[in-house]
């Protein structure tokens, strides 16, 4: 298993025109993936984007309508048996039962990769210290927190010691420091050489774990890439000079049109959101000497807002600049049959 985590590396999952509808719903028509071993990769999409789809075809859940699809070097088509060997998953919605404990949970988990009573417990407990759910570990799982119960959910998934893992969606709901030790515990897996494919809506997500990210929308592929190639993909920061007092906009507007017309180093002002009338956005790319020409063109201007701030492009701007800023989250006619 190589360790490498250039777009070299044998893929330790891959997908060619993978397909699958609905009725008459498509949510992913036609999509290309190739992950290389010893990577993570992101799939990040809005709500209803076909990402738990995609997740649950690639560990065999669930049967594509098309495409070339290969798992830990087996196709999914001829050899399901052998990919659900080489994977975990960790589902979007908890596979944890409440009813028993935590180690009881761990010990099932065992039982399924038919590992020995004595190996089963050794495992159990080396995972749950792991986790930090020693403590908790003889108590109901039904009275965890929330993010015990996801950190459980992973631990159940690193029984087999898969070396391809698949979390769909492993910080969904965890509070800031649960979701930083999620992100250590997903680190920890990588260095060890695990391959991880996650979903997330969180960009900061993407951008803190992932070698790539793939934006999925409409069903395609919108983008793929490093975050920073990502990030290259659409116009540069700028400057948000906000207003309260609609004629103080306004003029400020005016002047800077005119500035604009007689050729002061000031860019025009892009166009503003709806929801922020009064908000003037002037491209830059956020330098201590463009904001200097510009505070000092304000001053001379006798222009005043109540505040400055310098957005440079992230993650969430790419995000909202390929899905359009919405979900694709349409109930579909067969949902829930
Ligand atoms: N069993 C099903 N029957 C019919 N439609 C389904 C079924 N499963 C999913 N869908 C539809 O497929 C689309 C994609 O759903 P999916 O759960 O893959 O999205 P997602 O990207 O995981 O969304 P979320 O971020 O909300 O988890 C949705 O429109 C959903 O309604
Ligand atoms: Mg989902």
């Amino acid at each position: 298993m190589s360790t490498s985590k250039t777009p070299q590396s044998p893929a330790a999952v891959s997908a060619a025109g993978l397909r699958k509808s609905y009725g008459d719903k498509t949510v992913l028509d036609g999509i290309d993936l190739r992950i290389p071993a010893g990577s993570v990769f992101a799939l990040l999409g809005p709500n209803g984007a076909g990402k738990t789809t995609a997740v649950n075809i690639l560990s065999t859940l669930i049967t594509a309508d098309a495409g070339e699809l290969h798992v830990g070097g087996h196709d999914l088509a001829t050899d399901p048996q052998a990919v659900r060997a080489a994977i975990g998953v960790t589902g979007q919605f908890s596979a944890v039962d409440g009813l028993i404990t935590g180690e009881e949970n761990m010990l099932l988990m065992a039982d399924l990769h038919h590992l020995s009573r004595r190996e089963g417990r050794r495992t159990a407990a080396e995972l749950l210290e792991r986790f930090d759910l020693t403590d908790a570990a003889k108590k109901p799982a039904a009275t965890y927190s929330g993010g015990m119960k996801r950190r459980l959910d992973i631990a159940m998934t690193l029984v087999g010691s898969p070396r391809i893992i698949f979390l769909d969606e492993p910080t969904t709901g965890l509070d800031p420091r649960s979701r930083h030790t999620m992100w250590q515990v997903i680190r920890a897996l990588v260095s060890d050489g695990v391959t991880v494919l996650l979903t997330t809506q969180y960009l900061e997500e993407a951008d803190q774990l992932a070698d790539r990210i793939a934006v999925l929308h409409d069903g395609v592929i919108a983008a793929e890439g490093t975050a920073e190639e990502l990030k290259r993909l659409i116009p540069g920061g700028h400057i948000r000079l906000r207003f309260s007092d609609p004629s103080a906009y306004r003029s400020a507007a005016r002047a800077l049109r005119e500035a604009v017309a007689g050729g002061t180093p000031v860019r025009p002002p892009g166009s503003a959101p709806a929801d922020e009338a009064l908000v003037l956005r002037i491209p830059s790319d956020g330098t201590p000497r463009e904001l200097r020409s510009l505070l000092d063109w304000l001053d001379s201007a006798g222009i005043e807002a109540d505040e400055l701030t310098v957005h440079t492009p992230d993650l969430d701007d790419v995000f909202f600049a390929l899905t359009g800023g919405t979900g694709t989250d349409q109930p579909s006619e067969e949902a829930g049959r």
